[in-house]
């Protein structure tokens, strides 16, 4: 499929680290008005006590109103499994509306069954204002935004591409971090790699924009490369490497790496668009299914 690139637009972005979950949430900002979106934002959450709190999410509401900017877009590269999203909390301060990939709805189906939700959940997205085709496009202000369906990580990743940026979700780490792990229910080594390829395809000065940063071996935290970089020096599918040797290696790595701390929380929420469930009564509650990932 052919995507409209145009590297002519330069959005303006600000990243916003969260150093407990190594999550970066974006403010992505027209040159051309004040219009802006925030991609992957962050709620805070203390698991260990069942406390929610808005740090993160304050300080991007705060930048977005000293700035003056009129947010239009909250948009989620996929269902996170290691950090909550404050989407609908920041939404009900600013506005704008709440995107995800269609394929939400596999999500939806295969964590639904897994929490044992009851019917009042619904696995058609529609906790979401937005589902997004590959392919499809939405305005910032006077730019143009695309989607490309990148599953693999989870099958509702997405990279949104605005001008000469691109944000990669989990599909891509930086060159020295690599990839994602591609075991989730839903994941797929194989798949990954060809929605990394698909990356790649795009300019070899495209801005790319990742989720996570761990800064690997004591290096400082980073969040910015370029496809260039990437098709060089990415240690998992950069120069050199096959696909066979990244689903080998993927395979053989994911089998080692234990669950995110937070993946219990995350999945509840982030499957109905940021939302905490309910239990009978109306009060937020969240539930462990023992044995059940
Ligand atoms: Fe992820």
């Amino acid at each position: 499929m052919d995507y409209p690139v145009d590297m002519s637009v330069k959005p303006e972005v600000t990243g916003f680290f969260d150093p407990l979950t190594h999550t970066i949430s974006y403010v992505v900002k027209d040159p051309s008005s004040n219009s802006c979106a925030i991609i992957d934002s962050v709620m805070d959450i203390d698991y260990a006590a069942g406390r929610i709190t808005y740090e993160h999410a304050n300080e991007l509401i705060k930048f977005v109103e000293d700035n003056d900017l009129k947010l239009e877009w909250l948009i989620e590269t996929h269902v996170h499994a290691d950090h909550l999203s404050a989407a609908p909390y920041i939404q009900n301060k600013l506005g704008g509306k709440i995107g995800v990939g269609e394929h939400i709805i596999t999500v939806q189906n295969v964590f639904g069954k897994i929490f044992n939700e009851g019917t009042e959940f619904q696995r058609d997205g529609s906790q979401f204002d937005a589902l997004f085709k590959d392919g499809d496009t939405y305005k910032i202000g006077t730019m143009d935004v695309f989607a490309m369906h990148t599953p693999g990580h989870t099958p509702a990743c997405m990279v949104h591409v605005v001008g000469d940026a691109a944000f990669v979700g989990d599909t891509l780490f930086m060159p020295d971090g690599g990839s994602a792990r591609a075991d989730f229910p839903g994941g797929d080594a194989a798949t990954l790699y060809d929605s990394i390829m698909k990356v790649l395809a795009l300019p070899d000065e495209m801005r790319l924009f990742m989720c996570h940063d761990y800064g690997p071996n004591g290096r400082e935290i980073k969040w910015e490369t370029t496809v260039g970089d990437e098709k060089k020096h990415n240690i998992h599918v950069g120069e050199g490497k096959t696909k066979e040797d990244f689903v080998k290696f993927r395979t053989e790595r994911d089998a080692t790496l234990a669950m995110p701390n937070l993946i219990i929380p995350s999945l509840q929420v982030n499957m109905r668009a940021g939302v905490i469930p309910t239990d009978d009564d109306g009060n937020p509650m969240l539930k462990v299914p023992v044995n059940g990932l």
